[in-house]
């Protein structure tokens, strides 16, 4: 498939994200200097920037400058980072891999992972909050408000529970649904939506594109479980079976594999109808629909 939008502006967020973390992270040469540098072994881990990409793909749509968008998608990458540290973490996933390497807790100790964790979250506050991150507080605040919803309890840590109790729950379609929406959704969908805050349009514009990262979102979490069946450990990074062997419900464990994938392509098509109002200059977005579930990480 031929990608030269996605291609490039995957590399656009990566390169803005990289700049950012290098400004920011200063190691001090001092105790609390380790989690800092546990947080920068994670963050510099090789991850794909989707969200980044998302987040400012979706702002440069209405024309927001690139000294606020860039804050607000490495604020979004640190949040995510943190999600992965603590689903690796023996409580949890217990993951020893993660994008090829040891994971947090392998390559440091448990305690500085799960302190790693809290700090990257809440320095992705520190970042939105700060005035560099938009100039006017309404938007800022509602930048903070949208990321605590879904990063909270009725967001991604929610469906993060919710995963874990699944082994024990009957859970059918709908229900897995919510839990996916939930657990991965919800931080995919507020990426684009971060784009429309700091764009400061119009509902019907947000709406629309929040539906495609709805509806995204869904289908990159199928992905994710259709790799963990199908892929081996060198491309995925991180250890393949786990799904299966934790008793996780899945749409592949609820569905099959070719009914998951059929499900998956549902959502990437309906996903790109909802930018049915857009032009050339959504291309990258619509590219990013197909490359959610023809990954190979
Ligand atoms: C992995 O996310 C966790 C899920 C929500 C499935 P990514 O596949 O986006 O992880 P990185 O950042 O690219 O490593
Ligand atoms: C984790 O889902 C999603 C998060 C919110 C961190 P998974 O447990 O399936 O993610 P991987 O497969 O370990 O990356
Ligand atoms: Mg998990
Ligand atoms: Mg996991
Ligand atoms: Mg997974």
């Amino acid at each position: 498939m031929n990608t030269p939008n996605l291609e490039t502006a995957l590399k656009h967020a990566s390169g803005l994200i990289d700049q950012k973390l290098g400004e920011f992270l200063v190691v001090p040469d001092a105790p609390e200097g380790r989690v800092i540098e546990a947080m920068k072994y994670t963050l510099m881990g090789g991850g794909k920037r989707l969200r980044a990409f998302l987040c400012i793909q979706t702002a440069k749509l209405f024309n927001v400058e690139e000294a606020h968008y860039a804050r607000v998608a490495t604020a979004i990458e640190c949040a995510h980072s943190y999600s992965l540290v603590h689903d690796d973490l023996p409580a949890m996933d217990d993951d020893d891999m993660r994008r090829g390497r040891p994971s947090l807790h392998k390559a440091f100790d448990e305690a500085t992972a799960i302190l790693a964790g809290d700090a990257l979250l809440t320095f992705a506050f520190e970042i939105m909050a700060d005035k560099q991150t938009h100039p006017r507080k309404a938007v800022r605040l509602d930048l903070i408000s949208g990321f605590s919803k879904a990063l909270g309890a009725r967001g991604m840590v929610g469906g993060q529970m919710f995963d874990l109790m699944s082994p024990g729950l009957a859970l059918d379609a709908g229900a897995l649904t919510r839990l996916q929406k939930m657990k991965t959704g919800a931080l995919i969908e507020y990426s684009v939506d971060a784009g429309c805050i700091m764009g400061q349009v119009p509902d019907s514009i947000r709406s629309a594109l929040t539906a495609y990262a709805h509806d995204i979102g869904l289908a990159f979490q199928i992905a994710d479980d259709l790799l963990d069946v199908e892929a081996c450990q060198d491309d995925i990074g991180k250890t393949p079976g786990k799904d299966e062997a934790s008793g996780k419900v899945t749409f592949v464990s609820l569905l099959g594999l070719n009914r998951a994938k059929d499900q998956a392509r549902i959502l990437v098509e309906q996903a790109i109808g909802h930018l049915e109002n857009f032009g050339s200059e959504a291309d990258a977005l619509r590219e990013a629909a197909h490359y959610v579930i023809i990954r190979g990480h």
